[in-house]
C-alpha cells in the first residue's frame, strides 16, 4: 500500500483531526467524475510524453476496475484517505504499484477537485431541468382537465377577481420556466474545464488543455488559473437557482395546504400524497406539500452558508472549500425529490370545481366589472370606483350580493346604470379579459397549447 503523502510534518495528525478534516463521507459520490478526470489526465499525459502507451493503458485499465469496485460495493474505502480523490489514487497504488504516482504529474487535488465538482453540477442541472419538466407537465395536465373551472383569483389572500383555474396553473407554469432558464444559464458558465490549473500557478507540463477540454465535454477551458481553483460561484449560482425554485413550489405547496383545507375545500390530495393522524382519525393531512414549503428554508440556508463560507477567502485555495460540497449535494438532493413527489401530487389532485365556483359568486368579485361598466358609459375610472364602493357597502348592509340588487336600487347610486347591468356575470367578466396574458378562456385556450408547445420543445 502506498505511504501516506510524503509532508515536512513530523507527527501524524490526531485522531480527531483526522475525522475533522475528512471529506470522504460525502465526497465519495464524486467518484465517478473524479476517474473520467483521471482517465482523460492520463491520456493527456500520454500525448505529453510523460506517460508511455503502456503505462497510460494500465492506468486507464486500473482506474475502470476501481469504478467497478465502487459500483459493486467492493471498494475498500479509508478513511485515513481523507477524500475520494486520495482514496482512488491509494487504490491505483495498491493496483499496480509505482506508476500511479505518475497520473498526478502536474495536477493538484486543487484544480482536480474543481473539475470535480463542475462535472458533477453539470450532471445535476440535467436532471434538474428533467425533474422541472416534470412538474410543469402535471400543472398543464390539470389545467387541460379543467379548462372551464373558474375560481376566486385572489389579492391579500381575499377574493379578488373571477379568474380560471387553468390560469392560476398556468402562472406556475411560467415561474417553473423560468427556473429552468436559470438553470441553463448556470450551466453555460459552470461549463469550463478547470483541470491543467494545477495547484493554483497552472501546470508546467506540456499538456493538452483543449485536449482534456472536448475528452471530457467542456467546450471552454478557464482563461486563469487561479481564478480556476479558487472559484466556486458555479456552485452558488445552482444554490441560487435552487432557491429561487424551492420558494416558487413552496408558494404551490403553501396553496395546496390552504386549497385542501375544510374552509377552501378547491382541492383533494390523493391518498397516496396524504397522510393520517396518529391520533385524530378524521384527518387527511397535506404533509407533502408542508415538507416542501419547509425544505425550501433548508436549500436557502445552503445558499447563505456556501456565500457566507467564501466571502472573507483570499485567492486561491482554502479548505473552507470543502464546505461546498455538502451544501450542493444536499440542495441537489432536495430539490429533486421535492420536484419529484410534487409532479406526482399535482398530478393527482382531486379538482372541487363546484365548489370553487361556489366562492366565485360570494364576496363582490364583480366590483371592479361594475366600475368597468361606468367607464364604458364614459364616467372616469376613479369616480365610478367610489360609486361602485357605495353600491358594495349598501349591498352588505342589505345583506345582498351584487347580483341580486335590481336596477331601482342601482339607480340609486347612478343614471348611468341600465338594464344591461343585471347581466353582469362571472362568465362575462372572465371573456372580458381578452388581451394576451389575460383570463378570458380563448387566452387560456391559447396559452395552454402555447405551453404544451414550449414542453414538447424543450
Ligand atoms: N477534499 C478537498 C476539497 O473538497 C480536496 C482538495 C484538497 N486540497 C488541498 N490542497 N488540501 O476541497
Amino acid at each position: 500500500m502506498m505511504n501516506p503523502p510524503s509532508s515536512p510534518l513530523n507527527q501524524k495528525p490526531a485522531k480527531a483531526v483526522e475525522a475533522y478534516t475528512a471529506s470522504l463521507a460525502f465526497d465519495r459520490r464524486l467518484y465517478r467524475h473524479d476517474i473520467a478526470g483521471s482517465i482523460a489526465q492520463a491520456k493527456a499525459l500520454n500525448r505529453a510524453a510523460i506517460l508511455t502507451d503502456k503505462e497510460m493503458e494500465i492506468i486507464i485499465m486500473s482506474l475502470v476496475s476501481i469504478r467497478e469496485e465502487i459500483e459493486r460495493g467492493e471498494f475498500p474505502f479509508r478513511e485515513e484517505w481523507e477524500d475520494i480523490h486520495m482514496n482512488i489514487e491509494a487504490r491505483l497504488h495498491d493496483k499496480i504499484g509505482e506508476v500511479a504516482g505518475k497520473l498526478h504529474t502536474g495536477r493538484s487535488r486543487n484544480d482536480q477537485v474543481a473539475l470535480d465538482m463542475r462535472l458533477y453540477l453539470k450532471e445535476a442541472v440535467g436532471d434538474t431541468l428533467k425533474a422541472l419538466r416534470q412538474l410543469q407537465e402535471a400543472l398543464i395536465t390539470l389545467a387541460e382537465a379543467h379548462p372551464d373551472a373558474v375560481m376566486p383569483g385572489y389579492t391579500h389572500l381575499q377574493r379578488a377577481q373571477p379568474v380560471l383555474l387553468a390560469h392560476h396553473l398556468l402562472a406556475y407554469f411560467e415561474m417553473l420556466e423560468r427556473d429552468r432558464e436559470r438553470f441553463q444559464d448556470c450551466l453555460r458558465r459552470a461549463d469550463v474545464l478547470p483541470l491543467g490549473s494545477s495547484a493554483l500557478a497552472g501546470t508546467p507540463y506540456p499538456v493538452d488543455r483543449e485536449f482534456l477540454a472536448r475528452e471530457l465535454g467542456f467546450p471552454r477551458i478557464s482563461a486563469n488559473s487561479m481564478d480556476a481553483v479558487a472559484d466556486r460561484d458555479f456552485v452558488i449560482e445552482y444554490l441560487a437557482a435552487a432557491s429561487i425554485a424551492m420558494m416558487h413550489l413552496s408558494r404551490l405547496a403553501e396553496e395546496i395546504v390552504l386549497w385542501s383545507s375544510e374552509e377552501f375545500g378547491f382541492v383533494a390530495v390523493a391518498d397516496a400524497y396524504a397522510t393520517g393522524s396518529s391520533i385524530m382519525p378524521q384527518k387527511r393531512n397535506p404533509d407533502v406539500a408542508e415538507l416542501g414549503r419547509g425544505k425550501a428554508g433548508r436549500v436557502f440556508g445552503h445558499l447563505m452558508a456556501l456565500l457566507t463560507t467564501m466571502k472573507g477567502l483570499p485567492l486561491t485555495y482554502n479548505r473552507d472549500l470543502q464546505e461546498d460540497k455538502e451544501a450542493l449535494f444536499d440542495a441537489v438532493d432536495t430539490l429533486l425529490s421535492t420536484l419529484g413527489v410534487f409532479a406526482g401530487m399535482v398530478g393527482t389532485l382531486k379538482v372541487n370545481a363546484s365548489r370553487m365556483k361556489e366562492a366565485t359568486e360570494k364576496g363582490f368579485l364583480l366590483a371592479t366589472d361594475l366600475a368597468d361598466y361606468l367607464v364604458r358609459k364614459g364616467f372616469p375610472f376613479r369616480q365610478a370606483h367610489g360609486v361602485v364602493a357605495s353600491v358594495v357597502r349598501y349591498a352588505m348592509e342589505q345583506g345582498k350580493e351584487l347580483g341580486e340588487l335590481s336596477l331601482e336600487e342601482y339607480q340609486r347610486f347612478s343614471p348611468l346604470f341600465e338594464a344591461d347591468v343585471l347581466s353582469l356575470t362571472v362568465t362575462a367578466s372572465l371573456a372580458m379579459r381578452s388581451r394576451p396574458g389575460g383570463t378570458a378562456p380563448e387566452q387560456v385556450r391559447r396559452a395552454l397549447a402555447e405551453a404544451r408547445r414550449r414542453l414538447e420543445g424543450a
